[in-house]
């Protein structure tokens, strides 16, 4: 019996092979012990199903009313390695326990300190792991003499123009200060000057200049190594949307609408629906609803005022793209989580058919995710509008700079007391100590991609037409447009939904 099974089991995955397609372990086991096989592989193949799950198989079942064949009965499935390379799973979310902080403490000062150490700490580690830097504690200044070269690495606790036209910083470690004096005169700091924001935490190579005080000749950021780009030899493309606003009236349903045509391979040419059909794994960045009350006189901007209503529409339309797609949501700033950042994921209570399907995850923001061995970094976006703010040169049109100051900065947490918020809870996912192969954020609604030393950035769009928000900033959005990128060559697709 048990040869008889090994030798249909080898049957089925030869013809599927043949076919094209790829059966998962559970797909396997249903179709073990059905006469029509042959006829529920075919029919799947003719559709251009290539990755095939036990419920594709059941779905067919019901809808063409094929009955089980009782000849192997039940028989269990030998674990064989060749069946699960094929598995179309190949994921796992990293650090989810810091999506379930609470938030620790009080917020109280204790707190506030104990988070500024652990991203002192957290980033001076990282620059240390450089060999070319040997930095000083900076109390050790004293037992350097003048014009003698050093390196210090701190957290800039003030920052000032001098009389003179050259910039001052103030740097402290977690025994000391001394002052940095980035001149206009010298071409290594020259940029820098205008880049450094209190609170960042950076490697200043110099020379003493007097007791306390060095002069910058170079400024070197926790930074992202240079990488080669990696790439998987699997045919697999990710899909990524963002700020949905379900619920405002200005959320373009027609638009979301053929999206969801789009990803069901139910729209475009039949080049499209091949390309469709090779997403596994799709990435939502935030503000998946309006909300309600999130700024004053928002209510009359509101289609559906009931936050539940909002999330009821925003989880029909989810449970409407396909399941053999991995779905990853995180929440933003008009979700129903508190706008300080790190944001836990999005309540059960609210989303209870999200939590219930296998293939949806709700995580905070930030969040890491690993999916085909590549390390993906997610997250809203709510503190690029202060690198906007403090950085000349950056802007809402190319979003993908603000990310690459992130990623030099390898932290989300930037000045503390600037518009967006954060908690003083310990959590690591704020941190990029890997460096991410994929970044994906939202939040600007606007567009933007770039591949900065081996990372991808994609700044997704928004599905809401501009607000008058938007249009008193002159703040010109992208709406309606679907990001798609083939991991094996990191190729963009951007899909325009809107006519
Ligand atoms: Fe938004």
């Amino acid at each position: 019996m048990a040869e008889e099974i090994n030798n249909k089991i080898d049957e089925i995955i030869d013809f599927a092979r043949h076919k094209k397609v790829f059966l998962s372990k559970d797909a396997l086991e249903v179709l073990l012990v059905r006469v029509d096989w042959k006829d529920i592989v075919e029919e799947l193949a003719s559709e251009g199903c290539f990755i095939v799950a036990k419920k594709d198989i059941e779905k067919k079942v019901t809808k063409t009313k094929i009955f089980l064949a009782e000849e192997l009965g039940g028989a269990e499935v030998p674990s064989q390695k060749h069946i699960v390379e094929q598995s179309p799973k190949n994921f796992k979310i990293i650090n989810a326990k810091n999506n379930l902080n609470k938030g620790q403490g009080n917020g109280g000062t204790n707190d506030f300190l104990e988070l500024f150490r652990f991203k002192f700490n957290s980033l001076k580690s990282i620059l240390e792991q450089r060999n070319s830097i040997r930095a000083k504690p900076i109390k050790n200044i004293g037992y350097v003499k003048e014009k003698e070269e050093l390196e210090i690495i701190g957290m800039v606790y003030r920052k000032w123009e001098t009389k003179t036209g050259n910039t001052a910083i103030e740097l402290e470690d977690l025994e000391s200060r001394c002052i940095v004096v980035l001149s206009k005169n010298e071409h290594g700091v020259e940029l820098e000057r205008h880049r450094i924001m209190l609170d960042d935490v950076i490697c200043v190579r110099g020379i003493k200049i007097a007791k306390d005080m060095i002069l910058a000749k170079e400024v070197i950021w926790p930074d992202i190594p240079q990488r080669e780009i990696k790439l998987t030899k699997k045919d697999v493309c990710v899909a990524s949307i963002s700020d949905l606003h379900v619920g405002s009236k200005l959320f373009l349903e027609g638009a979301f609408q053929k999206f969801i045509s789009w990803i069901n391979g139910d729209a475009g040419s039949d080049e499209e629906k091949k390309f469709v059909k090779k997403i596994k794994y799709l990435f939502v960045t935030g503000d998946n609803i309006d909300g309600i009350g999130v700024y004053p006189k928002q209510h009359s901007e509101l289609n559906i005022k009931s936050i539940k209503e909002q999330y009821n529409l925003f989880s029909d339309y989810m449970l409407q793209i396909p399941d053999n797609i991995e779905i990853f949501i995180i929440p933003g700033q008009h979700d129903a989580v508190r706008w300080a950042d790190p944001q836990q994921p999005i309540p059960e209570k609210f989303v209870p058919k999200l939590y219930a399907a296998e293939n949806i995850h709700l995580l905070g923001s930030p969040s890491w995710v690993e999916i085909e061995d590549l390390k993906v970094f997610l997250y809203h976006g709510s503190c690029l509008h202060d690198l906007i703010a403090s950085i000349s040169g950056l802007s809402y049109e190319h979003p993908q700079q603000g990310v690459v100051e992130l990623l030099k900065r390898r932290c989300v947490m930037l000045t503390y007391g600037l518009s967006h918020p954060y908690a003083p809870e310990i959590n690591e996912n704020v941190f990029m100590k890997e460096s991410p192969d994929l970044v994906f954020m939202g939040d600007l609604h606007h567009t933007g991609y770039l591949t900065y030393r081996g990372t991808t950035i994609v700044n997704n769009s928004t599905w809401q037409d501009r607000t008058e928000y938007q249009i008193k900033l002159g703040h010109m959005p992208t709406p309606g447009v679907a990001i798609a990128m083939n991991l094996k060559d990191r190729k963009i697709y951007a899909r325009m939904m809107v006519s």
